[in-house]
């Protein structure tokens, strides 16, 4: 049976998501300066087809028609996030007022269209500053980013009360610092720890900026929760399993919501942590934010940075285009395994289908994303079994409003409900956009 919005509580909250450096652009304009991922870009090889943020979807000049978007599709909330070099270009000190300004324009057509703000401090888009100065490996980090949480609290905390500290920790520590696959490039055992727990520390002081600047401030942290399992039932496999669950799904949320890192990371990341950092961690929150996109499946690594990696789905689950299994009913598993952990109300912060097919609209204008559609609608129904076996979920956002860069994917993969033309940045409505607002009531539904 497909989902029905009756089968949610009243106030559920419906929403879609994007990020700064995926959708923005407009990379040199208004006095922002390069992040990570700019550099990173410009490394030869690293990103598909040699794609940048330079242009992306051109948010930056046409956040109101992709405002008027999402007010068609009837969403309640836009999860975005917030550039830090565009708003403090050297990452700390002199702030750059146009920088700011676009994003009071963007929060005021929002709540014009009756569309909740949901800002994200940081999505993986560091100031290149920052790094010239160490990154997150230098200790300072935290310090900085409480800084620049204060300039964000002060200034936007008039018209948002939601915020998040972080995007998916464990993913751009991983990928930046031991796989080696995003910025900034790193593949060291000893610097990962230290951007694990100097992320940490960040996370714990902008829960306290947030909290003391923003009257009635909802609080929360985006964390990737995929539920992990090993390849094979071998006892290597097995014990790999366990470790990089602890690094993509714990290490994180244990540490800010229970005061402790899991056993094998707490006996690694031990000589970094000083007295009194667990408790700077560990402030309360009011919500988990949860990435939900596919089951991982882990195993032995000999020779990398932590002995274990990526294994293949077992034979016969199917997968997307790009790889990713598709076994919906491992999002009620996250779920639950969240809720018993954690015990937080849970906002699904993303959920999406990526393929490599161009999706390019038909000679109607039509762009038929069944396989997208399908995805959804399978994992809003397993949300809404997950909602009556105790899961206390309050809203739900789609990744992605458009297509974006999807960081080493390039433009090449697409996860957008929006179909965009890169060439001419045109904005069609896919088919699951359509099926997305006839199930929370948009108009777009009847188009
Ligand atoms: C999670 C990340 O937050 C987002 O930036 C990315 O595009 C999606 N997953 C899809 O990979």
């Amino acid at each position: 049976m497909p989902p029905l919005t009756s089968d949610f509580p009243n106030g559920f909250l419906w929403g879609t998501s994007t990020s700064a450096f995926q959708v923005e652009g407009a990379a040199a304009e208004d006095g922002r300066a390069p992040s990570i991922w700019d550099s990173f870009c410009r490394l030869k090889g690293r990103v598909d087809n040699g794609d940048t943020g330079d242009v992306a979807c051109d948010h930056y000049h046409r956040y109101a028609e992709d405002v008027a978007l999402m007010r068609d599709i009837g969403v309640g909330a836009y999860r975005f996030s917030i550039s830090w070099p565009r708003v403090l270009p050297r990452g700390r000190g002199v702030l750059n007022e146009a920088g700011l300004d676009f994003y009071d324009r963007l929060i005021d057509r929002l709540l014009e269209a009756g569309i909740e703000p949901w800002a994200c401090l940081y999505h993986w888009d560091l100031p290149q500053a920052l790094q010239d100065r160490g990154g997150w490996a230098n200790r300072d980090s935290a310090g900085w980013y409480a800084d620049y949480a204060v300039l964000c609290a002060r200034r936007f905390g008039d018209r948002v009360t939601r915020w998040a500290t972080f995007n998916e920790f464990s993913v751009f520590t991983l990928f930046g610092y031991a796989l080696g696959w995003g910025a900034p490039s790193v593949s060291d055992r000893g610097e990962h720890l230290k951007v694990i727990h100097h992320t940490n520390l960040a996370h714990g002081a902008g829960v306290d900026v947030l909290r003391d600047l923003v009257p009635g401030a909802s609080i929360g942290a985006v964390h990737s929760f995929q539920p992990c399992r090993p390849a094979d039932p071998s006892p290597e496999n097995v014990e790999a399993a366990a470790l990089f669950d602890e690094l993509w799904n714990l290490c994180f949320p244990d540490a800010q919501i229970l005061g402790r890192y899991p056993p094998r990371i707490a006996r690694a990341i031990e000589p970094y942590v000083q007295a009194g950092d667990m408790a700077r961690i560990c402030r309360p929150v009011d919500w988990f934010g949860m990435n939900h996109y596919a089951p991982l499946f882990a195993q032995a690594e000999p020779g990398a940075v932590w002995g274990c990696g990526f294994g293949a789905p077992p034979e016969g689950m199917p997968r997307t285009d790009i790889g990713w299994p598709l076994q919906p009913s491992a999002f009620h598993e996250a779920l639950m395994q969240a809720t018993a952990r954690y015990r937080l109300p849970i906002y699904v912060t993303e959920n999406g289908y990526g393929t490599k097919a161009p999706e390019a609209p038909d000679a109607q204008g039509i762009v038929m994303d069944r396989e997208r559609l399908n995805y959804l609608q399978a994992c809003i129904g397993e949300m809404a079994r997950a909602l009556k076996d105790g899961a206390d979920v309050r809203g739900y956002f789609v990744w992605s409003l458009l297509d974006n860069f999807e960081w080493g994917g390039g433009y090449g993969t697409r996860f957008g409900i929006v179909h965009v033309d890169f060439e001419t940045q045109t904005r069609t409505p896919k088919e699951s956009a359509k099926w997305y607002a006839a199930l929370i009531g948009g108009a777009l539904a009847g188009q």
